[in-house]
């Protein structure tokens, strides 16, 4: 009886200490020291941590190769528009930044930081994965083979091959649209381009292009949207993945790194929309025949450069109430073999072999046919 009375005591106020609020956190870290002294929770959810299923294998794999994708065209944006090693653009940004850098600092004044940063992030995506797949008995993969591209010639350029084209791209800036839009493509929504980018530089091509202001800016512009279409493909491909995957411990990987995706796109929202106000917009760029207009006049919700959260749309159901998030979330819309057709049309991979295509379009079909088991 006094054990009881004792028990019923602790449970009482055990409720009133959560209840206080400033000592919730000393009882979580409690329960994380009885954790510590108990079964790991990591274990118990992966009992037998060995080889991956054939499907969680595919899906990271194919995540692999995209992140080896991301690497390589943010390498180029890094080398010519990022911080530039050892100079110290921002005490003596006049000496210290290329045309390029400078026109990307009129978008954001820390752009070539970011611009560094997610190439970092990208490569430390790539690495990790294929690490990761090689400790759980999976094949990494490895694209150096088609590393045959032409870079930049302009000054900063490595010069060494590329997997990816960014001289000549078709940017899709739907996402622009789609993102303040209460519609949703996985529902069957479509979204007209913000801007038409077609056959475009989002990187200077030679020394040439840091002469003309109105260009050099034109090509930070068009990099800034390329930005956005990129992290917001990395944001949906993700999204769609972790839901096919068994593995708790491959959940962790998609959700983590997938939510690096999408702290990435929501800069590139906001850097785009710099683009296409005052005081950079509206102007023309002879050399494309390309008119950044400013977006805030007229004022139109569907583009309004400050709205850059995600707008509430519609999910799962037109009947139930709008809500905020992320979109397209659905294989169906934003799979593997979405991805890959996606930047295909973009042209990121113009120049590339045959191979080099069947080999990223055979990743994603086995990525797609994945399913979650239930273990
Ligand atoms: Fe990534
Ligand atoms: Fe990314």
């Amino acid at each position: 009886m006094a054990k009881t009375v004792n028990n019923s005591k602790l449970s009482m106020d055990r409720r009133s200490f959560m209840k206080s609020g400033v000592l919730a956190g000393g009882a979580a870290t409690i329960g994380a020291g009885l954790l510590a002294t108990g079964t790991p929770a990591r274990a118990q959810q992966t009992p037998a941590r060995g080889r991956l299923n054939a499907g969680d294998a595919a899906i990271l794999r194919f995540l692999a190769a995209a992140e080896l994708i991301e690497s390589d065209l943010w390498t180029q944006y890094a080398e010519l528009g990022g911080l530039t090693s050892g100079q110290p653009i921002e005490t003596d940004p006049n000496q210290s930044l290329n045309a390029y850098q400078a026109a990307l600092s009129n978008l954001d004044g820390d752009g070539p930081q970011y611009i560094t940063s997610n190439t970092l992030d990208e490569v430390s995506h790539a690495n990790f994965l294929n690490a990761y797949l090689e400790s759980r008995g999976a094949e990494p993969v490895n694209l150096d083979a088609f590393r045959t591209l032409p870079g930049s010639q302009a000054t900063g350029s490595t010069g060494i091959k590329r997997l990816t084209n960014l001289m000549h791209l078709n940017v899709d800036t739907s996402w622009f649209i789609r993102y303040r839009s209460s519609t949703n493509p996985d529902l069957g929504a479509t979204f007209p381009q913000a801007i038409t980018l077609n056959n475009v530089p989002a990187i200077p091509i030679t020394n040439a292009d840091f002469n003309d202001p109105n260009h050099i800016q034109a090509i930070a512009n068009i990099a800034a949207f390329h930005f956005g279409a990129i992290e917001q493909g990395g944001s949906s491909l993700y999204a769609a993945m972790s839901q096919k995957v068994s593995d708790p411990e491959v959940l962790e990987i998609t959700l983590g790194i997938g939510g690096d995706e999408i702290a990435h796109f929501l800069e590139w929202v906001d850097f785009a929309g710099n683009g296409v106000q005052a005081p950079v917009a509206p102007f023309t760029d002879a050399k494309t025949g390309i008119t950044f207009p400013n977006f805030f006049d007229p004022l139109n919700p569907l583009i309004q450069p400050s709205l850059i959260f995600p707008v509430p749309c519609e999910f799962i159901s037109s009947e139930l109430p709008k809500v905020s998030i992320i979109r397209p979330l659905t294989d169906r819309v934003t799979g593997a073999v979405a991805a890959i057709n996606g930047l295909i049309q973009s042209g990121l991979f113009i120049g590339q072999s045959r191979q080099f295509l069947a080999t990223v379009q055979t990743l994603a079909a086995e990525a797609d046919a994945a399913f979650r088991l239930v273990l």
